[in-house]
C-alpha cells in the first residue's frame, strides 16, 4: 500500500484486511474487506494517530508505510490512542519494545488498558481530557475530544486545528477496503453510495448500541470546523464531510424514532411450511408500495440482517417452532436484535407448527422489553391453506399501513 499525502504535513496509511472469509471482531463478515487506517501529522515532532492489528503482514505493512513518508518508526515522537480496541492498537506493544522514547496519548480511561492489552505501563503514557491539546510545533496542535462508547468507554477523537481536521476513529466508519481512491472526491457518485452502504452495515454491527453515544459525540462536534472527516476505516471524507456526519446522525435516529418506511423480512423454515407464506408476505407488502429486503436464516448472514432491520421500520420474522421454541437460528436473530437495541420497529410474526406450537411464546417473551409495536401473529398447523396464506397476505398489507402511518 503507498500512502496518501493529504492537506498541510499529514498523511494518510492504512492496510486492507480482505481474506476470505475473515469475521471482523470474529464475527461480522466483511465480503467487501475492511481498511483500518492511521494518520501521520509531521509538525517539528511526529505524531501517528492510531496503528493497526497485530498481525505481522498488517504490522510490517504499516511500518514501511510509515518509512515512505521519509522517517523510521523509531523516530515517531507520539501515538494518539484514540481506540484500545486491538484492531487499531494491536500493533502498540511490538511498537513499545523498539521506539523506547515515543509517549502514549490517550484518555484517562485508556491508561490501564494500555498496560493490560499491550504491557505499555503507566508512566511511557500521557493521558487527556476533554480540550487538551498537544503541541507538536511548526504549527500543528492537535485537540481531543473525548467521544466515550464510540466505540469503547475510553474511545476519543482527535482534532487538527490547523487544517480542520477531525480524526474521529471508528466513528464515521465503514466497512470496505480502500485501494488508490481514498478521498471522497475521487469516487463515482455510485461508489461513494457504496460505502455508505458498508458504513450502515458498519454502523449497525458494530456502534448501533451506543446510538445515544452517537448522538452525543456528533453534538460534541457540532461547534468545530470540520473540513476532513478522517475516519479508521474507510474512505477520507474532504468533498463532502457533512455527508458522512449526516449518515451516522440518521442511522443514530433510528435507536429512538421510525426509521425508514421499508420492511425487513427474515424467514426459516425446515420442511417448506412457513416458506409458504413468504410470497404472500412479500405480495401484501409491495402492495402498499414499501421495499422488503428478504433473508434466510441461517443461510444469511447476521450481519446483513442487522443492518436492514436497522434502517427498516418494519420488522417480519416468519419461522416455524421447532422443540416448542422458535427455530433456533430465528432466535438467534431476536437475541441479535435486542443486544443491538433494535427498537421502535413495527412487528409482525407467522409461522408454522406440527401440534401445539411454542414459536409464538417464546417470541413473545423474548421481545417483552424491546419496545415493538407487534400485530397478532398469524400461524398455522402444518401446511398452510388458501385461507392462512390469504390472512399472510392481508396481516403483511396491515402492518405496511402501520409502517408508512409511523414513518410519514
Ligand atoms: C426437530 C423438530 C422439532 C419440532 N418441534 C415442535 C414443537 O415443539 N411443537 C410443535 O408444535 N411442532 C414442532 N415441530 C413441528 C414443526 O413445527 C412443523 O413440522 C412445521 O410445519 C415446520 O414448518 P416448516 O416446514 O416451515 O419447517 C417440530 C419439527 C421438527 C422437525
Ligand atoms: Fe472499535
Ligand atoms: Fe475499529
Amino acid at each position: 500500500m503507498n500512502i496518501t499525502k493529504m492537506n498541510g504535513p499529514v498523511y494518510r496509511l492504512g492496510v486492507n484486511i480482505n481474506e476470505k472469509g475473515y469475521l471482523f471482531e470474529g464475527l461480522w463478515p466483511v465480503p467487501n474487506g475492511v481498511s483500518i487506517n492511521s494518520y501521520l501529522v509531521m509538525g517539528e515532532k511526529k505524531a501517528l494517530i492510531d496503528m493497526t492489528q497485530e498481525t505481522c503482514t498488517l504490522m510490517d505493512s504499516l511500518a514501511q508505510q510509515i518509512e515512505q513518508a521519509g522517517i523510521s518508526p523509531d523516530q515517531l515522537d507520539y501515538i494518539i490512542v484514540n481506540h484500545m480496541e486491538p484492531d487499531h492498537s494491536g500493533m502498540l506493544r511490538d511498537f513499545a519494545k523498539t521506539n523506547k522514547k515515543a509517549r502514549f496519548i490517550c484518555s484517562e480511561k485508556a491508561v490501564p488498558l494500555l498496560d493490560q492489552f499491550c504491557s505499555i505501563p503507566a508512566d511511557r503514557v500521557d493521558s487527556v481530557k476533554d480540550g487538551d491539546t498537544l503541541d507538536l510545533g511548526g504549527g500543528q496542535i492537535l485537540t481531543f475530544y473525548m467521544v466515550p462508547n464510540v466505540h469503547w468507554p475510553e474511545t476519543m477523537a482527535t482534532y487538527l486545528e490547523s487544517e480542520k481536521i477531525l480524526f474521529s476513529c471508528d466513528a464515521f466508519g465503514s466497512y470496505g477496503t480502500v485501494e488508490d481512491a481514498v478521498f471522497d472526491d475521487q469516487l463515482s457518485e455510485e461508489r461513494a453510495v457504496f460505502y455508505e452502504e458498508e458504513a450502515l452495515r458498519y454502523y449497525a454491527n458494530i456502534v448501533a448500541t451506543f446510538s445515544l453515544f452517537v448522538d452525543k459525540a456528533i453534538k460534541k462536534i457540532a461547534d468545530l470546523e470540520i473540513k476532513v472527516i478522517a475516519p479508521s476505516h474507510g474512505i477520507v471524507w474532504r468533498k463532502e464531510p457533512q455527508r458522512i456526519i449526516n449518515d451516522y446522525k440518521r442511522y443514530a435516529s433510528y435507536a429512538n424514532g421510525p426509521a425508514e418506511p421499508e420492511v425487513c423480512l427474515v424467514w426459516a423454515s425446515m420442511y417448506g411450511n412457513t416458506e409458504k407464506a413468504v410470497a404472500p408476505l412479500i405480495r401484501g407488502i409491495k402492495k402498499e408500495g414499501l421495499d422488503v429486503k428478504v433473508f434466510r436464516v441461517p443461510q444469511d448472514d447476521l450481519g446483513h440482517i442487522l443492518a436492514a432491520s436497522w434502517r427498516a421500520a418494519g420488522l417480519v420474522l416468519a419461522m416455524p417452532t421447532y422443540e416448542y421454541k422458535m427455530f433456533p437460528p430465528m432466535a438467534q436473530v431476536v437475541e441479535d436484535l435486542m443486544i443491538k437495541k433494535v427498537k421502535n420497529k413495527k412487528v409482525l410474526r407467522v409461522g408454522s407448527f406440527g401440534w401445539v406450537g411454542g414459536a409464538e411464546k417464546d417470541f413473545r417473551t423474548r421481545t417483552e422489553k424491546a419496545g415493538w409495536d407487534i400485530m397478532d401473529s398469524v400461524e398455522f398447523q402444518g401446511c398452510p391453506n388458501e385461507e392462512n396464506l390469504a390472512q399472510v397476505e392481508e396481516a403483511a398489507g396491515e402492518l405496511a399501513r402501520r409502517i408508512k402511518e409511523f414513518t410519514a
